[in-house]
């Protein structure tokens, strides 16, 4: 069994797929901390951003089993990781790992932003999890300043739509939801609510 999550930073996707793979005793692999590994890995040995043959031999090292969210989750990573994300070869090196994870039995969740329409366009049960970007920039704010960090709205927010820019708009792989895809809009709605309405989809495809 395999359930792909995709949607934009922020969305929930996240929570809710740790949430769905406790529930059904599924592996769960968030992809989004692959792309981060690799940034984190080019920006710790001092080297560009931009080159791709470099950042695809660093997608080739990535230790799907040694991927450590609170090592990973700066914003600059994530920053540095939506641009190394455009690139074809580093997409191509994690794609591969992906796939290879998404077999593990008995089932795995993917969240990411490709994952049903091009990681595992086969999945049974694919969810596009979305919300306005004011929800999600209130929520990456509080995040941020529940741990102690200091933010500004605004700035966060002009953050989240440029993130959500690039990720829409690169030629390889663009963020959007696969046509067979189910909707949840969480902008007004629970983690409870979000994590019934995905159960149900699920459990149809069971
Ligand atoms: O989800 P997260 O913010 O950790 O992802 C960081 C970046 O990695 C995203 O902005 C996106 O550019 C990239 N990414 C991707 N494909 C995925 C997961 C993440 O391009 N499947």
């Amino acid at each position: 069994m395999i359930i792909a999550i995709d949607g934009p930073a922020a969305a929930g996707k996240g929570t809710l797929s740790r949430r769905l793979a406790a529930h059904y005793g599924f592996h769960h692999l968030d992809t989004g901390l692959t792309y981060r590994a690799v940034a984190r890995a080019l920006i710790e040995a001092g080297q560009p951003l931009d080159d791709e043959r470099t950042a695809e031999g660093f997608a080739e090292a990535v230790d799907l089993a040694g991927l450590d969210r609170s090592v990973l989750s700066a914003h600059a990573i994530g920053e540095a990781a939506s641009r190394i994300a455009v690139m074809p070869a580093v997409r191509q090196a994690l794609v591969r790992a992906q796939r290879r994870f998404a077999e593990t039995p008995p089932g795995a969740v993917l969240d990411g932003r490709d994952i049903g329409t091009v990681v595992c366009p086969q999945a049974p049960v694919k969810l596009y999890v979305t919300a306005s970007a004011e929800v999600r920039a209130r929520r990456r704010f509080d995040e941020m300043t529940a741990t102690g960090q200091t933010a500004d709205f605004l700035e966060v927010l002009a953050d989240i739509r440029k993130r959500d820019q690039r990720d829409m708009e690169r030629a390889d792989s663009p963020l959007r939801p696969a046509p067979d895809a189910h909707l949840i809009d969480t902008s007004e709605m629970s983690i409870e609510a979000a994590f019934l309405a995905a159960k149900t989809f699920v459990d149809a495809a069971l």
